[in-house]
């Protein structure tokens, strides 16, 4: 693995000095279990950083972790050069981080805008963004690809399509660093592709995306950096090429998908 030169911020020290979001030495113990271990990973200004891994990995874990519903046994956790370890979730929110979750968390009774109104009313009641919550509102379904189903009562639609619902109340509150727990599951080709095209354009405005994802073509096609879990421990990082050569990623992970593919 090849770590940048570490850079001291105050009492801290930070590895990436491009990073958005940090970790370092993050584990975390369920009773015997350890689900993540030593993990350090960053993700980095305008781009896609990948986190892959077999099912149980700790990927999940470890964005509980970094958003701050799941404290660490050990590790920090940075957003830009700020130390988060021991900020609560809604502190974190507030630097500019927003996420998906891997079960959904949306209100099935709202519609599909009514969802994402009240993330951008939530956004706008504390935040110095002026721009009316109706207008992010209808921006950001359209940009997610919802208009058509904007009147939708969210549990009458698909799952694939209400994970779109979740992604567009996270980009209501126009986050610098979006973290994705399989957004992409349930979606068909087409979306999936149109999913991909929609991160990529994230990007260019500067914000550092942390996607999770078993889709190893959508993570292949549009991750700048991927790391790879194996039973909490980091087994590889790198650029999309080199993690799919990787002999141990191989072995733990994509070897193990194509079978199941065949
Ligand atoms: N709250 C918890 N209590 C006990 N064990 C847990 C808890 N949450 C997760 N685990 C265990 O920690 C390990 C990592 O789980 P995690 O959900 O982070 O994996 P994951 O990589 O997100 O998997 P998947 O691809 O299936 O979503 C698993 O062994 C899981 O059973
Ligand atoms: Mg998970």
């Amino acid at each position: 693995m090849s770590a940048p030169a570490a850079e001291k911020t105050g009492s801290t020290v930070r590895r990436d000095p491009h990073a958005a979001l940090e970790i370092i030495d993050v584990s975390v113990k369920f009773g015997g279990i350890t689900a993540v271990s030593d993990v350090s990973l960053s993700a980095r200004r305008g781009q896609i950083t990948g986190l892959i891994g077999p099912n149980g990995a700790g990927k999940t874990t470890t964005f509980n972790v970094i958003t701050g519903l799941q404290e660490p046994t050990n590790g920090r956790v940075f957003i830009g050069e700020r130390e988060v370890s021991h900020l609560p979730p809604y502190r974190r929110s507030r630097l500019g981080m927003a996420r998906t979750f891997q079960r959904l968390e949306v209100f099935g009774s709202l519609s599909v805008y009514e969802n994402v109104l009240a993330a951008a009313e939530f956004h706008h009641s504390w935040s110095d963004d002026a721009t009316p919550p109706r207008l992010v509102a209808n921006e950001i379904v359209e940009r997610v690809g919802l208009s058509t189903v904007s009147e939708e009562r969210v549990d009458a639609l698909p799952t694939g399509i209400a994970r779109l619902v979740e992604l567009g109340r996270a980009l209501a509150t126009r986050p610098d660093l979006l973290l994705l727990d399989e957004v992409g599951s349930g979606l068909n080709h087409e979306e999936t592709a149109a999913l991909g095209d929609l991160m990529i354009e994230l990007t260019r405005d500067g914000t550092a995306i942390l996607l999770v994802e078993h889709d190893v073509e959508l993570v292949m096609r549009v991750c700048d950096r991927i790391f790879v879990l194996d039973f909490g421990r980091l087994i590889a990082n790198g650029t999309p090429e080199q993690i799919q050569k990787d002999p141990a990623v191989q072995a733990a992970y994509l070897g193990a998908d194509t079978e199941e593919q065949k």
